[in-house]
């Protein structure tokens, strides 16, 4: 084994040959502890990695060239027109084929920080169900029991995390045994991480002995998909798609056969949903045709003269909006991450407040702007697909994310729209809810995933409809 000198000494010699010597300032007050803490962060920093990002985006400012030629990506409607109809029902038929063949994983990135929720603890173990407060792991555990109900194979489950949630993560699917899913069929891996700079392309040392790190972005996912075995055990369990969702969205249909069915029907490398944008300047990224290729052009970045756009017709000319739902062909992912690759999803820039220690060794939280963090996003790798498609999907149906504490895309937003996805569902069976005169149900529904994973199958499986009384509480599990 190394000792600690001999690691010492290789960091020191690296870190002086690219100017990040500073991060030893406190050495010799350490203990041995806090110096093993911070040779461990050190090993999670390729110096040679950052060198030129430093030049490039840390001390320059790379601006998003806007493409040439932007015009709106083709979509997939909802629901399929004549000349698609037979097209959306073979796929359906192909993508449900493909699920109870067992070649389809479900995979989370929930890696993030979670910053703006405020939550203490992992995204994943957030309580949300309007009823029984199961969080959003235990939900997406239910619907993969629901999708073996329906189907009658259960698709194995891909976590990615953060070394800042990893243990955390564990801890919570442990305390729940696993929510009712086999072990072996939950894999969980991390993902890479990044240092914070100072605007003079300093690495930013958090305290004596810790290092600023953060994510490296869900682009990252790609990369720690093979580095976490993930892809292997892939292979190996006979796993072609990759249903790609984040875990901040608890109406995801976490494997859908429909999208999964035109993504190999259509011969897609790599396949996206879109919802219709709830207004102009709605903080979603926007799926355009850039110079020809299909890509995601960030809200942040595409300037108001497009997002403003109208067609003739008065419809919003860039409507489609990425709620980040994703299916990917394993080979495409080991395609893009195979050693002899050149391929790099972009890293892009973003100023934030980081906590630096003082020259006395005390840390400060500083009350502005002070470095810069760098992160890869995963929908950078669609132009790099062959045949990318999108598809639509109802946002009612299918998104209200939970990003903030209150008002929009919020925990209350989001058992709201639970709620009334429930109510709509019983409607279609036939069953009678009771609406207050705000049109709202004035009953507090769940319905379980794992006893209907959509409208249809609650169809199926609903023998007499519930009887309804305003102001109770209903669930359905
Ligand atoms: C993201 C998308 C946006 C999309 C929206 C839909 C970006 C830059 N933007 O916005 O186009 O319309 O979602 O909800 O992504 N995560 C990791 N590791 C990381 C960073 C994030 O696993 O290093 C995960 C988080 O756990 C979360 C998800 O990625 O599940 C989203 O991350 P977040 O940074 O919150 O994205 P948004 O800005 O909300």
């Amino acid at each position: 084994m190394t000792s600690t000198n001999d690691r010492f000494e290789a960091h020191r010699r690296q870190l002086a040959a690219c100017e990040q010597s500073h991060l030893l300032d406190f050495w010799p007050e350490l203990n041995e502890p806090q110096r093993a803490d911070l040779l461990d962060d050190l090993d999670q920093v390729d110096l040679e990695r950052c060198r030129p990002l430093i030049e490039t985006h840390v001390r320059g400012r790379p601006r998003f060239a806007l493409p040439t030629r932007i015009e709106p990506a083709p979509v997939l409607p909802v629901a399929p027109d004549a000349a698609n109809a037979e097209l959306y029902r073979r796929a359906e038929q192909l993508g449900a084929d493909a699920i109870r063949a067992g070649k389809v994983a479900a995979f989370t990135v929930a890696g993030g920080q979670g910053t703006r929720l405020g939550y203490d603890g992992p995204k994943g173990g957030f309580p949300i169900t309007p009823v029984r407060s199961h969080c959003l792991f235990h939900l997406f555990a239910q619907y993969l029991i629901g999708v073996e109900r329906r189907y009658g194979t259960r698709p194995p489950w891909y976590v990615m995390t953060s070394p800042s949630n990893h243990e955390a993560t564990l801890r919570i699917f442990e305390a729940h045994d696993f929510f009712g899913l086999d072990r072996a069929d939950v894999m969980f891996f991390q993902q890479g991480q990044m240092p914070a700079f100072l605007p003079d392309g300093r690495i930013v040392l958090a305290s004596k002995h810790r290092l600023a790190l953060s994510p490296d972005g869900h682009g990252g996912s790609l990369q720690a998909l093979r580095a976490g075995g993930a892809l292997v055990d892939m292979n190996h369990r006979g796993i072609d798609y990759i249903s790609y969702f984040q875990i901040d969205n608890p109406l995801v249909k976490a494997v859908d056969p429909l999208f999964i069915g035109l993504h190999i029907t259509l011969n897609s490398e790599m396949s996206s949903k879109a919802v219709s944008k709830a207004d102009d300047l709605e903080r979603v990224g926007n799926f355009c045709l850039a110079d020809g290729k299909l890509s995601v052009i960030e809200y942040s970045d595409l300037p108001e003269e497009y997002t403003l756009k109208r067609n003739p017709d008065g419809s919003r000319r860039f409507d489609a909006g990425s709620i980040a739902i994703h299916c990917l062909s394993r080979s495409f992912v080991e395609r893009l991450t195979d050693d002899g690759s050149d391929v790099h999803l972009p890293w892009h820039r973003a100023e934030k407040r980081v906590t630096t220690v003082g020259s006395d060794g005390i840390p400060v939280e500083p009350d502005a702007l002070n470095a810069v963090k760098l992160e890869m996003f995963i929908f950078d790798a669609i132009p790099l697909a062959s045949n990318p498609i999108v598809l639509y999907t109802p946002r009612e149906e299918e998104f209200s994310p939970v990003k903030n504490a209150e008002g929009v895309d919020s925990p209350a937003t989001a058992r709201r729209d639970l709620i009334r996805r429930a109510a709509r569902w019983l409607e279609s069976c036939g069953c009678t809810v009771p609406r207050g005169a705000d049109g709202e149900p004035a009953v507090e529904l769940e319905i379980a995933p794992d006893y209907a994973v959509d409208a249809v199958h609650l169809r199926e499986r609903l023998t007499s409809p519930p009887d309804l009384t305003a102001g109770s509480t209903y669930v359905l599990e």
